[in-house]
């Protein structure tokens, strides 16, 4: 997919030059340094819906040892980040542009991160935990597909975690999830970003 003056950050294989850089940022007083580039997501800086998301939701047990879902996962921070506090948990990198799939695995080195191609998630897969900062830009459409495919892999008891600028039809997306028959509840506002937390049962 492309804009009339280059190429969509989800573009399956960018082929603008790679244009490397690093990103510094810090989570609950921890320093990641993470190698992004030029034809990914927010490749000059972590994008600031998903430091919402990284500071508003608590980040997974220590001792978790699930499935983890990073739907969208970009260059990584929000699959690094896991895979650092859940070092028993196997995180799943998603994501349909290539480049950004390079990245992850180098930025997730030693850690427990799959970074994959949507088709490339084996079907029994369930995750205990999903973590999404979305492509809205896709269109309502795709994006609704997209949840559509990847919700109903929340194993029994399973949470999603979701950052949408409100500006962005955050308030909409919340009443189509729940219209779908999903219990969403609004988890945290900040900075114009909503948090929903999504899951099968109310609470
Ligand atoms: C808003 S960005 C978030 C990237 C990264 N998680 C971050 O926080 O910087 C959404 C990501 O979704 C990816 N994406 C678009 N369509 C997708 C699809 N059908 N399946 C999985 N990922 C998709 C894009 O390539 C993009 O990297």
């Amino acid at each position: 997919m492309r804009w009339v003056t280059g190429e969509h950050y989800f573009t399956a294989v960018p082929g603008a030059p790679e244009r490397r850089r690093e990103i510094g940022f810090s989570i609950d007083g921890r320093e990641y340094r993470l190698a992004a580039a030029a034809g990914v997501f927010s490749g000059d800086r972590l994008d600031p819906g998903t430091a919402v998301l990284l500071r508003k939701v608590a980040q997974p047990a220590p001792d978790e040892a699930g499935t983890l879902l990073d739907l969208g996962c970009g260059y990584g921070p929000i699959a690094v980040v896991l895979a650092d506090r859940a070092p028993s948990a196997t995180v799943y990198a998603v994501d349909v542009n290539t480049r950004a799939l390079e990245l992850v695995r180098e930025n997730a080195a030693g850690r427990r991160v799959r970074a994959a191609r949507p088709d490339e998630v084996p079907e029994e897969v369930t995750f205990s935990q999903i973590w999404s900062n979305p492509p809205i830009r896709v269109g309502k459409a795709d994006l609704h597909d997209l949840l559509g495919r990847w919700l109903p892999r929340l194993a029994p008891g399973g949470v999603a975690w979701l950052v949408v600028a409100r500006h962005l039809g955050g308030d909409s997306l919340q009443r189509w999830l729940t219209d779908a028959g999903w219990s969403v509840a609004r988890h945290a506002s900040q900075k114009g970003y909503r948090i929903l937390r999504v899951g099968r049962e109310s609470g």
